[in-house]
């Protein structure tokens, strides 16, 4: 076994490559045994992939079932590992940017999966207006319900944030872009949406030697959109792969 993520009932494993079915059930059967949370291990199978950005598992032990009940800075969300991303590595992203947060604020989310942004903000109750937009429809089924399941208010749209954002109304305060590792940085379509004094918090995935890239593409996107913008910060949120890393900018739209 290389290492395994456990969501909720879910205990996601990654094995040793050549590793026998036998040596997997095994291994699977002691961590159900050892740990009375787990009722199913599955086996994480490739790198994730796709715009939708969902690993692909099979089930190796335990219960027959690929819906996770997972449980996050308080709120609880129900969703499928094979048709929905979400990553427990984000909880204390999740967490810094509620904090942050102001009372009144109308807040973003775009790429919100099933709702971990704008459930972990919402809890708050400082916002008076929270969107979150989706691609994926079982994404979007599974938001509603996280959404009723932890007594907040949020709003879901499903579709493509690049043609559905230039049509959405009204302007907002702060815009979360937990976007997947994609190459469109999909700022242009969120700059006209930031009101003045607005903060922005994107994320992407960069080489620490070329982060420089990154504060590059902000300033660039912002001079195109007719923006003026100051980055407040840019901070390491996790490692995707070999030196290579998550980052989060936060920038502050002047104008
Ligand atoms: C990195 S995940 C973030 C999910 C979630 N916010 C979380 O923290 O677990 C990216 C999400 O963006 C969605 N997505 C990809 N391309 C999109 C697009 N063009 N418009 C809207 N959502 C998109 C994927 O379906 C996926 O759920």
């Amino acid at each position: 076994m290389r290492g395994y993520d456990i969501l909720g009932n879910i205990a996601l494993v990654k094995f040793q490559r050549g590793e026998s079915a036998k040596s997997k059930r095994q291994q699977a059967e002691q961590l159900i045994k050892n740990n009375k949370r787990i009722t199913t291990v599955l086996e994480k199978k490739d790198k994730i992939k796709g715009r939708l950005r969902t690993p692909k598992t099979s089930h190796i032990a335990g219960l027959k079932t690929k819906e996770v009940l997972y449980r996050e800075n308080n709120s609880l969300f129900r969703f499928n590992i094979d048709t929905c991303y979400f990553s427990p590595r984000l909880a204390n992203e999740r967490k810094e940017i509620a904090s942050m947060v102001k009372k009144g604020e109308s807040v973003l989310i775009l790429f919100g999966g099933v709702g971990p942004f704008a459930i972990t903000i919402a809890k708050t109750g400082k916002p008076k207006r929270i969107i979150s937009m989706e691609l994926g429809r079982e994404c979007c089924k599974y938001a509603l319900e996280n959404v009723k399941r932890n007594k907040v208010e949020v709003e879901i749209i499903q579709g493509d944030v690049r043609k559905k954002l230039p049509s959405l109304q009204g302007k907002f305060d702060r815009i979360v872009m937990a976007r997947p590792n994609l190459q469109d940085s999909f700022l242009d379509v969120v700059f006209p949406k930031i009101n003045k004094s607005g903060t922005v918090h994107y994320y992407g995935f960069y080489k620490e030697e070329s982060l420089g890239v990154l504060r590059e593409l902000i300033e660039s996107k912002a001079k195109e959109a007719g923006k003026r913008i100051r980055i407040l910060k840019i901070k390491r949120a996790g490692d995707i792969g070999v030196r290579e890393y998550r980052y989060r900018a936060d920038f502050k739209v002047l104008n």
